[in-house]
């Protein structure tokens, strides 16, 4: 999903026959899909505002409710925001997947060595084994 910045600014006056096309869009992405992966960097301890303001918008209504969702991180850090996050989305009924802790330390590296980094064996076989795990658990639930 690369919408994120082209969201309003949540409004709960704006939902129903109002709710605007770009969150109708993101809304219907999200009912639609088997499942969702989150990765985002932390600002000043939480989540970033543009990601916050996305989940502002599927909050009341279906599209979360019994979603899987798997969070994966590019930095070692983040800590603040992990937790802010796996709360958020626990409270909006996603359920999240967490057998596989997917974290792949990309912070301070140029898209180069990031590059090298992703096409590493171990790395590929961590992402494929997460993607795995979490696609695993989906089919579980059906
Ligand atoms: C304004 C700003 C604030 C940040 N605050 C934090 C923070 O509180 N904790 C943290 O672990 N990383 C923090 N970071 C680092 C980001 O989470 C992220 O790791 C970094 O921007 C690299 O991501 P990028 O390669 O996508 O730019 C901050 C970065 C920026 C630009």
């Amino acid at each position: 999903y690369d919408g994120l910045g082209r969201l309003p600014i949540f409004n709960p006056d704006d939902e129903g026959e109002r709710t605007p096309p770009e969150a109708a869009a993101l809304i219907e992405a999200v009912t639609a899909a088997d499942g969702v992966i989150i990765s985002c960097p932390e600002y000043a301890h939480g989540v970033p505002g543009g990601l916050k303001n996305a989940l502002d918008w599927l909050v009341s209504r279906d599209a979360a409710v019994a979603k899987p969702a798997m969070l994966v991180h590019a930095s070692p850090r983040s800590l603040y925001a992990r937790a802010a996050l796996s709360e958020i989305m626990r409270t909006m009924s996603f359920v999240l997947f967490e057998e596989t802790a997917l974290e792949i330390v990309l912070i301070g590296k140029k898209p180069p060595e990031m590059e090298a980094i992703l096409t590493t064996a171990e790395d590929r076989l961590a992402m494929r084994a997460a993607v795995q795990g979490f696609a695993t658990s989906i089919r579980g639930r059906t």
